[in-house]
């Protein structure tokens, strides 16, 4: 097959699309495709009707890219494409509406509330601790965990002053105590759950993409009943908003709760495909090598 690779663009998840998506094109090639590799700028529709491949992967993150944006771009194109539509990548993308999709389906998430970031400047919007991040953002950029006490603690872009300066508006979410968690599904079943454990702090953008920086314990060290719930509420979740080919769901569990303690916190529709990443992991886990897997999201593409 002839193979457009997007990947790049200018969302703040811009490495890391680059490192999944020279991932993806290095196993294409391997796999003995044609791959055309697009970095992707404002020519992106021009690039790709000049390539005119058999199927685009998709290997972007964030926005656009993982927002219906672009997706909405290659419908009309009539490109094939890799993951989610239109649709879900919209809903997705967005903390906020996926929780309107999935709660009354009896999904539980943490109860957020949407706060204009001036409004900090006053006061808490929740009981501390609560979590602070952008509604659409990926790979942790501009989250914020606010303690009894402390500051904003890692402010958005990692050079800003504090979150409110990047966006007008943020999402405040309990802070779930307890452990990190996290099921990859693909085509349709789950893969497996991983816990993560940062070595200090909380799985931020630096413990997710510096090597050495988090443990992943895959399959995670946890009740049966814990994982089966994990497995099952992700493969739900990937039903409901009708994902395709892969999708990734992220936990908190307070683990003193039991499985009423388990929260999903979001799903990914462009699980990221860099080294350290996640679902790449747990296919290795079940046997798969990454090469397959990218080759199995190609399929379900076709
Ligand atoms: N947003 C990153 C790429 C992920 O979910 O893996
Ligand atoms: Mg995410």
């Amino acid at each position: 097959l002839h193979i457009a690779v997007l990947m790049g663009g200018w969302s703040a998840e811009r490495e890391v699309s680059l490192t999944s998506g020279k991932g993806v094109a290095d196993a294409l090639e391997a796999n003995g495709h044609r791959v055309t590799r697009i970095d992707m700028d404002r020519d992106v529709a021009a690039r790709l009707a000049e390539a005119k491949p058999d199927v685009v992967f998709n290997a972007l993150h964030g926005t656009p890219g993982e927002d219906g944006a672009v997706q909405g771009m290659l419908d009309i194109m009539g490109l094939k494409y890799t993951h989610s539509g239109l649709v879900t990548s919209v809903i997705a993308i967005d903390k906020q509406l996926t929780k309107a999709a999935l709660v009354p389906h009896g999904i539980r998430m943490p109860d957020g509330v949407v706060v204009a970031s001036e409004s900090l400047y006053a006061g808490d919007p929740l009981p501390r601790p609560y979590v602070l991040k952008p509604v659409n953002e990926g790979s942790s950029v501009g989250v914020a965990i606010v303690t009894e006490g402390g500051n904003y603690g890692n402010p958005i872009g990692r050079d800003a002053e504090g979150p409110w300066r990047h966006f007008d508006e943020l999402l405040a979410e309990p802070f779930i105590k307890g452990r990190e968690l996290t099921t990859g599904v693909l085509d349709d079943s789950a893969l497996a759950v991983t816990e993560l454990r940062p070595k200090s702090g909380f799985y931020d953008y630096d413990a997710k993409y510096t090597d050495g920086m988090t443990d992943h314990i895959c399959p995670a060290d946890i009740p049966a009943e814990i994982a089966e719930a994990a497995k099952a509420m992700a493969l739900a979740a990937h039903r409901i908003l009708g994902c395709k080919g892969t999708s990734r769901a992220d936990y908190r569990w307070d683990d003193t709760q039991g499985v009423d303690g388990l929260y999903l916190l979001e799903i990914n529709t462009q699980p990221g495909m860099t080294p350290l990443s996640l679902v790449p992991e747990q296919a290795r886990y079940l046997g798969m090598s990454y090469n397959d897997l990218v080759e199995r999201i190609v399929r379900a593409a076709l």
